[in-house]
């Protein structure tokens, strides 16, 4: 009979436990609630009418014909399926100089959050002494992602609380004083949790100085098409094209194709010329394969034949319309509701600011209290996700929240 020795050397009693993530961990929480009248505006997914995530037709028809034509699976190159490259950079950059004078170097990312981290791997070993500026706030991980590639985080200011807008003259004059080759991460479009975008304006105000402080900036791009439509949501991206800015960008099709654990995004670098783009991409693939090596094939190819087929193409674009719709007639009814209810009050940030999240300005407490009493999660910082709601449950959200506001 086999002994199974109990007494183990200790190796592991230094490891704490994990604190948790304040995005990933709610969400988590959310589906063990019971409570059969649960409301989930925590996570940034976007869920239809009905209350479930959708499959798009154009990803539905896609899969299909992807299936049909698979075959065997070798690994792909380390930057990824070269149609799918081929398709981000026309989404992203189409018409642009630099997509004709293939200045640009595009790997396919594990989602953007894996961008964001090649990207910044890339960084760490080519500008080592740049720190990296996050808005106040930004997205949960982005400190997370930077500080764990060894990148010095400091903040610039964004969010002005007392208008629930942009502070713009506070942005300027911190990156006014960022020292040369500082990193700038700016949200492209859908500014995630305030949902607080730059204007055109903005954009080029902003394009300037980053050209004379000299400084990089890394768009984020996860919402694109939630905003204000596919193209008009590259405004940012088409501000520092035409100031001729050198920038990173990271994007997603997680949201805006529905495909979130497909993780399918891309990172792309605008360099000078094409000889340079061909060497950061080369760094980059060298990142890659000391991470993951090279990313899966089937997510991929349902981006790329979406983007590339024709009809599906026409088919998407129309499904990102319809997704934008649906939250912008979610944020009438919500602004419409609380209105009604706290006639006092101004409510108008939920109609201005853009994309899926809004900042509701509830404190830590009442969105404790929006939980506990009401089943409806919404982000401690008081970010909601405006794309949980639908006609079945704005009207319990919205008095839910009137509660805890009054
Ligand atoms: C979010 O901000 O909720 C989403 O981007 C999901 C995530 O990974 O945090």
């Amino acid at each position: 009979m086999r002994t199974v020795l109990r007494e183990f050397p200790p190796m592991f009693e230094h490891i704490p436990p994990y604190a948790g993530d304040p995005i990933l961990s709610l969400n988590e929480a959310f589906q063990k609630d019971p409570r059969p009248h649960k409301v989930n505006l925590s996570i940034g997914l976007y869920f239809d009418e009905q209350g479930r995530i959708p499959m798009p037709a154009s990803v539905a028809e896609a899969e299909r014909r992807v299936v049909a034509r698979a075959g065997s699976r070798p690994y792909l190159p380390m930057e990824g399926a070269a149609n799918f490259r081929a398709a981000v950079q026309e989404l992203l950059f189409g018409g642009s100089a630099a997509l004709q004078e293939k200045r640009i170097a595009t790997i396919q990312g594990v989602g953007s959050s894996g961008g964001l981290r090649v990207g910044a791997d890339f960084l760490r070993a080519h500008f080592p002494a740049s720190p990296i500026y996050l808005s106040t706030p930004t997205w949960d991980n982005h400190r997370a992602v930077f500080e764990g590639a060894g990148l010095e985080v400091r903040a610039y200011p964004y969010y002005d609380a007392s208008t629930g807008g942009l502070d713009f003259a506070g942005l300027l004059a911190a990156l006014e004083a960022a020292p040369a080759r500082s990193v700038v991460l700016l949200h492209a479009c859908c500014h995630n949790p305030t949902g607080v975008d730059l204007s055109a304006a903005q954009w080029h105000e902003l394009a300037v100085l980053l050209k004379r402080r000299e400084l990089l900036a890394f768009l984020d791009l996860a919402y694109q098409g939630y905003g204000d439509g596919l193209q008009e949501d590259l405004l940012g991206v088409k501000a520092l094209l035409d100031a001729g800015l050198l920038f990173f960008l990271a994007n997603s099709f997680s949201k805006n194709m529905s495909v979130y654990g497909e993780r399918c995004g891309a990172l792309s670098v605008v360099c000078e010329s094409a000889e340079a783009a061909e060497r950061v991409l080369g760094q980059l693939k060298f990142t890659i394969r000391r991470n993951y090596s090279n990313p899966p094939t089937h997510g991929g190819q349902l981006v790329a034949t979406v983007l590339l087929e024709a009809d599906l193409r026409a088919q998407w674009e129309q499904e990102v319309t319809q997704m934008r719709q649906r939250i912008q007639s979610m944020r009438r009814r919500l602004h419409e509701v609380l209105s009604q209810k706290l006639p006092g009050r101004d409510f108008g940030y939920f109609l201005s600011q853009r994309g899926m999240f809004s900042y509701t300005g509830l404190s830590a407490e009442q969105a404790e209290r929006l939980k506990t009493e009401h089943a409806v999660y919404i982000l401690r910082s008081g970010r909601m996700c405006v794309a949980g709601l639908n006609e079945g449950n704005v009207q319990a959200v919205a008095e839910a929240m009137a509660t805890v506001l009054g």
